[in-house]
């Protein structure tokens, strides 16, 4: 075994130390109350970089979180390698549905539990410490590589976009490597080549100027929360198909190629809906659960309030009633379009009775990785190598936004090199991260690294 591997091998406990000490870090990039926090965590992996004595570390202050950057150049001729995470992590709630606390990671069961272990915090950290195996066992690094941390990815990466843009020769590269999407299943590695993109939206409906009594003014005056079911109702026919003038418009139909590939994945139906303790699964008629899971759109609600929730009963007609509206989006939908037509359908729909309020809040285009790509065959071969299985290809019906505007601003292929798995419960109580996907995902990096000129020759 090379000295890389086995600097790997030797330095699990400390890795895991060190990914400890930043998941500790409760960096939510959504909530301002964590805003200190989320610089913290930035400070720590500029740190981490400033060990591997690159050419150039720096922290890039933007006008939300900042963003961490390192590079080590090692000759023009071989390839770049521009490797991108997000150090921000999703709110903990709700807390109480916690076993151990979200910022105090206890591995159980081989897993390390912790908001932010799979997502993107341990997955990320895997890229850095491949680097560290490099540069600690004396190793000659076999590419050039850049490093991008962001901490705004979980609210849409607002200031990364413009910041891409701004520095288009600093950030230049010949593909982008990315551990933040999930493997197919346990022992399963996969490569996903396909990642949907997102419209959000929020509708707020208001009726009469006060909470009413639902005896007194019940029947004669519109209650918004009827109306917004109504409309909510009507966005989706019984075949799970979106009522939205023009929003398949832009879709690009799956070909044959590409449902004979999803049909030969190994998806165990059964133990998808055991799960999630499910006796029928649904969704849009004519399509299989992997394809309505990642290859069509979708329009779900993430949110919904109005009335009174308390315990017991209270008569009450609510002057409020409010959504929020979530659509993942396939090639080559664009967001801003479907956001309009989202609008537009909502406002057609609501009667004279009350006031419709429709915004919209962060999206991301759909994107692609062409399966021809040559970076994709260096990551098949180095999952082979580690895993002892050849890699899957997949597409996955999260959201990177970030990797559309690698392709389009860049001209960057991304590689989506996931360690995760999708009962990681990302997003969710309990968050967790396999350790010997940690560490599998740590050498499948210096893996990569490694057979990646041979692939670029
Ligand atoms: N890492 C996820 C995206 C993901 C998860 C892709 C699993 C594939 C499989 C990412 O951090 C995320 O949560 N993205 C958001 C988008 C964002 C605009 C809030 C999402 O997909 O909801
Ligand atoms: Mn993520
Ligand atoms: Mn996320």
């Amino acid at each position: 075994m090379s000295n890389v591997q086995n600097y790997i091998d030797s330095n699990k406990e400390k890795f895991k130390e060190e990914l400890f000490t930043l998941l500790r870090i409760p960096s939510v990039s959504t909530d301002s109350a964590y805003k200190d926090d989320v610089r913290k965590a930035a400070d720590f992996l500029k740190e981490q970089l400033n060990n591997l004595e690159l050419d150039r570390v720096e922290l890039f202050e933007t006008d939300g979180n900042p963003i961490v950057y390192g590079e080590l150049i090692t000759d023009d001729s071989k390839p770049t390698v521009l490797v991108y995470g997000h150090y921000d992590v999703q709110p903990p709630d709700p807390l109480d549905l916690w076993e151990t606390e979200p910022f105090d990671p206890t591995v159980r069961n081989g897993d390390i539990y912790a908001r932010g272990a799979s997502d993107d915090k341990g997955q990320s950290f895997t890229h850095i410490k491949a680097l560290e195996a490099y540069r600690q066992s004396g190793a000659d690094f076999p590419v050039n590589v850049k490093y991008i941390l962001e901490g705004e990815e979980e609210i849409g990466s607002p200031n990364l976009v413009p910041f891409i843009k701004e520095h288009t020769d600093l950030l230049r590269c010949d593909m982008v490597l990315i551990s933040d999407t999930a493997m197919f299943a346990e022992d399963t590695p996969s490569i996903t080549y396909g990642l949907r993109g997102l419209a959000y939206m929020q509708i707020e409906v208001t009726g009469p100027n006060r909470d009413l009594h639902s005896g007194v003014y019940g029947g004669a005056v519109e209650n918004p929360a009827n109306v917004l079911c109504e409309i909510i109702a009507k966005l989706k026919d019984k075949n799970g198909v979106i009522q939205i003038h023009g929003f398949y418009e832009d879709v690009q139909p799956l070909s044959e190629a590409d449902r004979e590939a999803y049909q030969n994945l190994p998806f165990n139906k059964e133990g998808y809906k055991k799960d999630l303790e499910l006796k029928y699964l649904h969704g849009e008629k004519g399509y299989s659960t992997l394809e309505r899971a990642s290859a069509r759109p979708t329009l779900d609600v993430n949110g919904l309030w109005s009335g009174y929730q308390g315990e017991g009963a209270k008569t009450v007609l609510p002057s409020k009633a409010g959504a929020k509206v979530s659509m993942r989006l396939v090639p080559d939908q664009d967001p801003k379009k479907i956001a309009s037509l989202f609008k537009k359908q909502v406002e057609s729909l609501a009667p004279n009775t009350v006031d419709i309020k429709i915004t919209e809040h962060h999206g991301g285009h759909p994107a692609t990785t062409d399966l021809s790509f040559y970076g994709l065959k260096a990551a098949a071969n180095a999952f082979e190598e580690v895993y002892g299985k050849e890699p899957l290809f997949s597409r996955e019906g999260g959201s990177i936004p970030i990797v559309a505007d690698f392709k389009k601003v860049l001209g960057a292929q991304s590689i989506l090199m996931g360690f995760g798995l999708n009962s990681d419960a990302i997003h969710s109580p309990n968050e967790k991260f396999a350790l010997k996907d940690f560490y599998r995902g740590i050498k499948t990096s210096a893996k990569f690294f490694e057979l990646l000129p041979e692939y670029s020759k």
